[in-house]
Order: structure tokens, then sequence, then C-alpha cells
């Protein structure tokens, strides 16, 4: 415990702040903390006592594999215990309790809240009625921190570097909560941005303005053999935020990698928050291309680091 204390002070993990409710809350060293913290953390991931006696409440009213189980495995691995809800149809929102309230009960039971629901601003409301840290797990279209913090650990572990790389995103760029949260991210860093869409589903103004107040260069694709990336960061069609199923239908299916368009991307590596519906083939999955599945397992050091700054073992 001494050990991984030293060396996680050591790389100013412990100056991250209390709440992790948004990206834009980071900025260059903070996130470059986290991604020094998350390597060390791999380094304990078959367990530490840092957390032990503290307890993850993980409050989830959105479906969730990947974010729900690598928390829960984060917690673990550190010595905590976790209690919490998948489904809020089994809890008192069913009767009417409201988010607010919930969240003053969790309080009483637990150290620390991972909170995911399909209200933009939920978290920061979360966050606002209770004293113990909380941390967004993805709330409605707005912001996914935690893993824009995991797809950079990926990038610079498998590219040795942001600074200087050229970054496609692909998908659904208007719903989709992990480009927002990625985009604002990577304008901290010396990066080019290729974005490709299908139509009525490009990247909301409010973020190209800032990218480009920021002098993040930014073209827009029309064809997937024009993008010419070092990574290719792909999303799935976000079904559920459509408020017309008629205009999800028109969309469906658009774009999809496939063996054959890898010719395109030459060494590119295809990072994807997941889950995928169609649009990565999995005879994809086994070439040297595919990142998803490891960018999947980095999820569980990077949320180690997370917790531990978080819960502030350091006073
Ligand atoms: C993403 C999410 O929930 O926003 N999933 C995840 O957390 N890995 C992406 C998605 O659902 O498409």
């Amino acid at each position: 415990m001494i050990e991984t204390l030293k060396l996680l002070k050591g790389n100013h993990l412990v100056s991250i702040m209390k709440d992790i409710i948004s990206i834009h809350d980071f900025d260059r060293d903070q996130i470059e903390g986290v991604l020094k913290s998350a390597q060390i953390m791999e380094r304990f991931i078959q367990g530490t006592d840092i957390l032990e006696g503290k307890i993850l409440a993980t409050l989830f009213f959105e479906p969730s594999t990947r974010t729900h189980l690598s928390f829960e495995s984060a917690m673990k691995r550190l010595g905590g215990k976790v209690i919490g809800f998948s489904e809020s149809s089994s809890t008192s929102v069913a009767k009417g309790e409201t988010l607010q309230d919930t969240v003053r009960i969790t309080e009483q039971y637990s150290d620390i809240i991972v909170i995911r629901h399909p209200r933009d601003g939920a978290a920061r409301l979360a966050a606002e009625v209770t004293s113990i840290p909380v941390i967004n797990a993805g709330d409605g279209t707005n912001q996914h921190p935690t893993q824009t913090l995991l797809d950079l650990y990926t990038i610079q572990k498998e590219l040795g570097n942001i600074d200087g790389l050229t970054i496609g995103m692909m998908g659904d760029l208007k719903y989709g909560r992990t480009v927002h949260s990625l985009s604002c991210a990577l304008s901290w860093f010396d990066v080019s941005l290729q974005v490709l869409s299908p139509p009525g589903l490009e990247l909301p103004s409010y973020i190209t303005e800032d990218l480009m107040e920021k002098s993040i260069d930014i073209v827009e694709v029309e064809d997937m053999e024009d993008l010419s990336v070092d990574v290719l960061y792909v999303t799935r069609i976000q079904k559920e935020r459509f408020p017309d199923l008629e205009e999800y239908e028109k969309v469906r299916g658009s774009y999809r990698i496939t063996i054959k368009t890898l010719d395109h991307l030459g060494e590119a590596i295809i990072l994807h928050p997941l889950p995928r519906v169609d649009e990565i083939d999995p005879e994809v999955d086994t070439t040297p291309n595919a990142l998803y599945f490891k960018q999947a397992w980095n999820g569980v050091p990077v949320r180690m680091a997370l917790l531990a700054s978080a819960l502030g073992w350091d006073q």
C-alpha cells in the first residue's frame, strides 16, 4: 500500500478533482496525471488494499456492460466493495422517487457514486446534492469523461503519443456522448481531426466552434476512402436517442468497416467505445488494426486511478 501511494503521489494523481462530471473540467496536466496513474495501476491489477473499507455505489439508469463492470472490477481490485443497481425499475424510482432523493439516500450507504442517466446534466445534479464524490458514467448525449480518459490512455499506450496524430471520428457524432467528450479532450493536444457521419448526425456546432476556437484543424470527409488517419474512432448510431425512429431507419447501416475497407486505412488503429451493432464486421476483429477489445480492458486501470483519486485517500 505504501508503495502504491508513493508512486501515485509522485504522478500528481492526488490533484484531480473530487467529482468527475465533464471532461471540460480537466486541463491537459490533469488528463496526463490520470494517464500516468493508470499506467501505475496496471502494476496493481492483481489487487491492492488502498480502498479497503470503502464502498462504491453504482447507479445505472441506462444499460451498460463495460462501464458498469469495469468500475466494479476496478473498485474490487483496489480492495473496496460495490453496491448498486443496473435496473432502476427495481428501485424506488419506479414509485416516483426523484434523482436527488435517490442520491441523498445512496450517500448514507456508500463513499462514492458512479452514475449513468439518460438525462443530460443528471450527474452534475447528483453531485450538487451530495457531499461524497460523484463520477459521471454517461449522461444522455452530453458527456462520458471516463470513457474519454480510457480512449486517450489507449491511444497513448499504442502509439506512444497523442500530439502529432490525425484522428478520425466516424458514426453518430450528433448523439454520441463519447465523441463529444473525446473531441473536447483532444483540443488540449496538437492533433488534426477528420470527421465522417451520416447526414444529419454531424458533430453539434457548439463542439466544432469550440474546436476551431482552439485552432484544431477539423476536416469533414465525405467517404471512408477519403480518410487518412492514425486513429479511427468509430461509434454506433445511437438509436435510443432518436426522437423519431423513421429517421433512424434512414441512416441505419449506412457505414461499415470490413476487411475490404481496411485497405484504405493502412496501419490506422480502430477504436470503438462499444457496443457495436453492425458498423465493424467481426472479421476485422483479428486484424492488427482492431484495438477495441484492448481499449475496453484499459477501462480497468483508468477507472482504478479515478476511483483512488476521487476518494482522496492521500489525506
Ligand atoms: C458508450 C456509451 O454508453 O455512451 N458505451 C460505453 O460506455 N462504452 C457508447 C454507446 O453506447 O454507443
